[in-house]
């Protein structure tokens, strides 16, 4: 069994602990990172949820369905024919495992060019030394000084109701079903069940969600999960709210859910494959926390500060793992900031201006608060909309749902949060976050030239209208 020491050792791979590492090596550390998830061959596949399982498959699977919905409902009206439309599962998986591929190829040459020691295996933590913690990764020791968990989270299962991955899914099933099911099911109207849900409804299942909140989104702002809801509906999705969901029975090839409607009734969901999409657990089992005493909250996550201290002067933790939301970019923000606090810099995360971003057709993005925390706050706040019907560059689009809406401060005219559901609400939420950043009014948004035709103008008008004087609506 051999020793090695380092500056850091970082336990996970995913996108707080592969950019902690690099940033890290950065800084000059001599830094290692641990990561187990393994490729189909049993090699190493760095990148985590995010890039096996998460965000990366689903926006790529999100891409290709998209496009066959447009080819199939769209392109007649740009006077586009197409004859024989149809859809190649195993070919539009492929594609998706090999941006995956990149993904992991990518981190590898990133540990690579910055020096960074990369250990293929599961790091569990043995104990405290004079230079630091042991974490044990297969037959070696690592001695760190420092050393940040970034262990990451897994899917949720529902209590009496485990995953096959066959036929009950988590994420990691749902991005691998090999043929489009006639009747799909999910439990959980949440992210993962409104993006999964659109991939295969829009390649022709037919599509039940599931959602034991009576509210649709709850998170979002009201307003924009009222007309985000409304154009799910349209296209077929069907949403049920307010169900308890019973017993499920399921064999090898099809699965039964028994519910309860919000108005009380019994009823039965029958499908091919259900999705369950409930939320998701810190990874913290076989990390052996205990045999340091680091502490874990009662949901099993690493108890940090607002920086993202353990308890363990030189421990640290990141990104799903600790509390706040589950973003790759939150715990990318995590990971830098770690690694300069350990370099005595001042590492800073703003959690007022993390994006969230919900990539289904429209899509949904925001920042900041929404007008319902604002009137719970008692805070005066004006608000300005602009529909994406009338903006110029979406007619041509020919995808014209939505809205782009302001929040600012009654007084101040400080914006308070920036709500978009639309085309491009992933790409035009960064002016916004940029904007909440510099603490900028709705006025300087207002103020400033778009280029025409965008869909960024549409985000100017909102900013208009919190004065009540759009331009073009
Ligand atoms: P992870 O990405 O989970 O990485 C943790 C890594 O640590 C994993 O590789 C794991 O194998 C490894 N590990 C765990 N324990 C050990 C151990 N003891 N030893 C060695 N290695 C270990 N977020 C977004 O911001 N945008 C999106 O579009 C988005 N889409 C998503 C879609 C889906 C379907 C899912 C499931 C999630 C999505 N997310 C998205 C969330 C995002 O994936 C996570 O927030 C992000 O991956 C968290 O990063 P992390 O580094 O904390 O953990
Ligand atoms: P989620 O928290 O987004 O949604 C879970 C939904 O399931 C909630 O609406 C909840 O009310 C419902 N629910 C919980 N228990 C239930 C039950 N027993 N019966 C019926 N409904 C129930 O969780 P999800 O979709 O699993 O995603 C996990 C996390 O992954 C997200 O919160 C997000 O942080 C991240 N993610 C981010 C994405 C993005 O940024 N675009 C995409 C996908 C996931």
């Amino acid at each position: 069994m051999s020793t090695k020491n380092f500056d850091v050792v970082v336990i996970g791979g995913g996108p707080g602990g592969y950019i902690a590492a690099i940033r890290a090596a950065q800084l000059g550390f001599n830094v290692a990172c641990i990561d187990e998830w393994k490729n189909d061959k049993g090699g190493p596949a760095p990148g985590g949820t995010c890039t096996n399982v998460g965000c990366i498959p689903s926006k790529a699977l999100l891409q290709s369905s998209e496009y066959f919905e447009h080819a199939g409902h769209s392109f007649a009206e740009h006077g586009i024919g197409l004859k024989d439309l149809n859809i190649d599962v195993k070919k539009m998986l492929a594609r998706k495992d090999s941006v995956v591929k990149q993904n992991n190829d990518g981190i590898l040459y990133l540990f690579k060019k910055n020096k960074v020691s990369f250990f293929h295996g599961r790091g569990a933590f043995g104990k405290a030394v004079s230079e630091g913690y042991e974490v044990t990764v297969g037959e070696q020791t690592l001695v760190g000084k420092n050393v940040i968990v970034a262990t990451g989270s897994s899917a949720r299962a529902l209590p009496a109701t485990p995953f096959d991955e066959e036929t009950i899914l988590s994420n990691d099933g749902a991005l691998r079903i090999g043929a489009v099911p006639k009747k799909l099911g999910l439990i959980g109207a949440g992210v993962i069940g409104l993006e999964m849900g659109s991939v295969w409804r829009r390649l022709g299942a037919d599509v039940t969600v599931l959602e034991g909140l009576p509210t649709f989104l709850g998170a979002v702002d009201e307003q924009i999960a009222k007309e985000a809801h409304k154009a799910f509906v349209k296209q077929g999705l069907k949403i049920e709210l307010g169900v308890k969901v019973g017993d499920i029975k399921s064999t090898k090839k099809a699965v039964s859910i028994a519910y309860t409607t919000a108005k009380g009734e019994a009823q039965t969901l029958d499908v091919d494959k259900l999705i369950v999409s409930i939320g998701r657990v810190p990874n913290t089992t076989g990390l052996n926390a205990e045999a340091v005493g680091l502490k874990l909250d009662e949901r099993g996550a690493v108890e940090v500060d607002d920086n993202c201290r353990t308890n363990l002067p030189g421990v640290w933790a990141v990104g799903d793992v600790v509390r706040g939301p589950m973003l790759a970019h939150k715990a990318e923000e995590e990971g830098v900031a770690v690694a300069e606090r350990i370099a005595g810099q001042h590492g800073h995360v703003n959690f007022n201006t993390i994006p969230w971003v919900i990539y289904t057709h429209p899509e949904i993005a925001w920042v900041g608060q929404t007008e319902q925390q604002l009137k719970a706050a008692g805070r005066a706040y004006k608000a300005g909309t602009f529909p994406f019907m009338a903006n110029g560059r979406a007619r041509a689009l020919g995808d014209t749902t939505g809205m782009v809406k302001f929040l600012a401060d009654a007084t101040t005219d400080e914006i308070l949060g920036v709500h978009i559901v639309g085309p491009m609400a992933s790409e035009l939420i960064a002016e916004a976050v940029v904007a909440m950043e510099f603490r900028a009014s709705a006025e300087d948004i207002a103020r400033i030239c778009h280029a025409h035709p965008s869909l960024s103008e549409a985000t100017k008008e909102a900013a208009l209208a919190v004065d009540k004087r759009t331009l073009n609506f």
